[in-house]
């Protein structure tokens, strides 16, 4: 491996920050053998903190209305071919009561972006949840709102909420979305969150389009500033009914050596080894965990909802990911040597 990709790294384990060249110079012509040094190096940080846990969240997927119209993103407004669906409260809790039995301690509420129309009634369902399961966490991932309801939010008990912030670079931000969705406002959104005190999560796709070395670098250092609890990355993959449909999918590669780069920046960042990594990959989430992942979020939302929320073709709703299957992921993680745990998992300050 090269001298300089070593030292880079070296330092990164600790120090936990690099200048933006720095950052570039590790995603500039990288081999495989630098991206097994920085995860081994990665699972090491990572069971110091966390020791052999992984993390599992039960995610339920809410509504794939959306209003806005994200290129890349395959429930978005302009798609015709998406049959839009929106769970009931009574469907929502069933889910969480059959994800309690399971084990599972949080709750993940995802969907679209529904605007300010909804926001009563995420507090009153986050109210109700926290009032049948006082010992879970609950996690929304809903989108852009005010302040105010944010704030609404967490008075109601929301606990985390994860925003992916999707590029840390303006003008490729501006290229992945339409002309009425602003990196500023989605950046003032995560500050707000956090000001506001959840634990917040933002993220990135790997392999979008227009995606370079430097944008990249931009998202690295975003996280070492921005502090976040949790950063959830997964490759892009295209989705036939967007203007992205015709584009490559991101690499499998790159993305596992970004979650080893991360858990150096950020030894306590809770690391989702997501959908779009099992999607691509039969062993991804394994993959992903070898390479200094923690979490993993199986799929609790009904059947019929499953196959409606279709964020980009072939995405996986069963087996290991679905939240029903906990047998077969407990065990092909402690194939690898880790533990399945079934307490909050909250993240830690080490
Ligand atoms: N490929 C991979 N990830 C996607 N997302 C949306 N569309 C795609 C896609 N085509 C991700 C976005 C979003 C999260 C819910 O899913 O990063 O924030």
């Amino acid at each position: 491996m090269s001298e300089r990709t070593k030292q880079l790294l070296d330092r990164l384990e600790r120090e936990h920050t690099l200048s933006l060249d720095e950052y570039a110079a590790l995603l500039r012509g990288w081999t495989h053998e630098d991206a097994a040094y920085a995860a081994e190096k990665a699972r090491r940080a990572c069971d110091r903190v966390y020791g052999d846990a992984v993390y599992i969240r039960g995610l339920i997927e809410v509504s794939n209305i959306c209003r806005n119209d994200c290129l890349y993103c395959g429930i978005r407004r302009s798609n015709r071919n998406c049959t839009r669906y929106r769970l009931t409260a009574d469907q929502i809790m069933s889910c969480c009561r059959e994800g309690y039995a399971l084990g599972f301690r949080t709750f993940v509420l995802q969907g679209g972006e529904t605007g300010e129309s909804d926001i009563d009634a995420v507090c009153a369902l986050v109210l109700s949840i926290k009032a049948e399961f006082p010992d879970c966490a609950v996690t929304l991932s809903l989108g852009e709102y005010p302040t105010e309801a944010y704030q609404a939010m967490f008075d109601a008990g929301g606990d985390r909420y994860l925003l992916r912030h999707e590029t840390a670079d303006r003008a490729h931000y501006q290229s992945l979305h339409p002309p009425d969705m602003s990196f500023d406002h989605r950046m003032q959104c995560l500050y707000d969150l956090k000001r506001i005190g959840f634990q917040v999560g933002c993220g990135f796709m790997v392999g979008s389009p227009g995606q370079t070395v430097e944008t990249l670098a931009q998202d690295l250092k975003f996280v070492e500033t921005f502090a976040p609890a949790m950063c959830g990355i997964g490759p892009f993959i295209p989705h036939k009914d967007t203007p992205f449909g015709g584009e490559p999918a991101g690499s499998v590669e790159l993305t596992l050596y970004l979650l080893s780069i991360l858990r150096l920046i950020r030894p306590a960042l809770l690391l989702p080894a997501t959908t779009a990594l099992g999607t691509l990959r039969p062993d991804g989430r394994e993959q992903g965990m070898l390479a200094g992942a923690n979490v993993v979020m199986p799929n609790l939302s009904p059947p019929d909802a499953r196959e409606k929320y279709t964020l980009y073709n072939g995405k996986l709703y069963s087996g290991a990911e679905s939240a029903q299957h906990l047998a077969e992921l407990k065990q092909r993680m402690s194939a690898i040597g880790l533990r399945v745990v079934t307490d909050r998992g909250d993240a830690k300050s080490g």
